[in-house]
């Protein structure tokens, strides 16, 4: 669970409605905690780990915070979880597009597979798309001023030697996010993203098959800050800012959290 520093004053989402793409797990399940800490009246956890999904919506309580089923490639689902949102809880204030998957085969261009890309860009290409589309669709309709971020990574910036899928997919969301802030600034709608260098969330400790400390002291040397690995309440802390009030003047910003990895 995120748990913010004693500096960080509570309340700063008083009253807003979320929803949190990839809320079970990892960086989304920080972030719900961390909204639920900050005040929100509700908040809706979106994934397809449903057993997950409800065990953290329960653990914020099932009054301000309700698991829906929802596979982010699937365009009506993504639609149905938007409309389930402000039927249950009024308009929607905040969408933190989060939920992304990585190839577990090398996927370098010589051993592309070909189907395998098309599952990573379905969910972390076209998941996010639909997610920034019926978000930014339903606060447009009801004059909400709302705030859209998007979990992009440090592979947005550069190339791999492996992964290319996944590298090519999170260069597609800055573009989207970069697009996205554009095109909704006329209706005060902010969309900003994360960019997250690596956590030892289960996307990580699955695709190494280690557990969370060895896959932390994999990356640990390559960061300027050498004391500490990236914890997902850092990032929890990133998005925060980026759709609080804290950010009034940010958009189409990309918040690289990675430790001094990319400088
Ligand atoms: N962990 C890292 O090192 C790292 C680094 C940079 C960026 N990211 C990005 O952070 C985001 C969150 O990943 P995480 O590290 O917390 O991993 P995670 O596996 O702990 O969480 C991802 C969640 O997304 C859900 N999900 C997967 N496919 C889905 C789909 N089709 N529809 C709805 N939900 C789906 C999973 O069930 C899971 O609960 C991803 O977009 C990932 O690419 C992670």
């Amino acid at each position: 669970m995120a748990t913010p520093p004693a500096s960080l004053p509570l309340n700063k989402l008083q009253d807003k409605v979320a929803i949190i793409t990839g809320g079970a797990s990892g960086i989304g399940e920080a972030t719900a905690h961390l909204f639920a800490e900050h005040g929100a009246r509700a908040i809706v956890i979106a994934d397809i780990q449903d057993e997950l999904g409800q065990t953290v919506a329960n653990s914020i309580g099932p009054h301000k915070c309700k698991y829906f089923h929802c596979d982010v490639s699937d365009e009506a689902q993504v639609q149905a979880l938007v409309d389930f949102t402000a039927h249950t809880f009024g308009p929607l204030d905040i969408m933190f597009s989060n939920a992304g998957i990585v190839s577990h085969s090398d996927q370098d261009v010589l051993s592309l597979d070909m189907p395998q890309l098309d599952r990573v860009f379905a969910v972390n290409v076209r998941g996010m798309a639909a997610c920034v589309k019926h978000a930014a669709r339903a606060m447009v309709a009801s004059r909400v001023k709302g705030k859209i971020v998007c979990t992009a990574s440090i592979a947005g910036k550069t190339g791999g030697k492996k992964r290319t899928d996944y590298f090519m997919s999170k260069h597609a969301v800055v573009a989207l996010v970069k697009s996205a802030s554009k095109q909704l600034g006329e209706f005060g709608i902010r969309v900003n993203c994360v960019s997250p260098y690596a956590i030892a969330t289960p996307l990580m400790t699955k695709l190494y098959n280690k557990g969370k400390e060895e896959v932390e002291k994999i990356y640990q040397p390559f960061t300027s800050l050498k004391e500490e690995a990236l914890k997902v309440a850092d990032i929890a802390n990133a998005v925060l800012f980026l759709v609080s009030d804290d950010s009034a003047f940010v958009t189409g910003h990309d918040l690289i959290v990675d430790g001094g990895f990319s400088t």
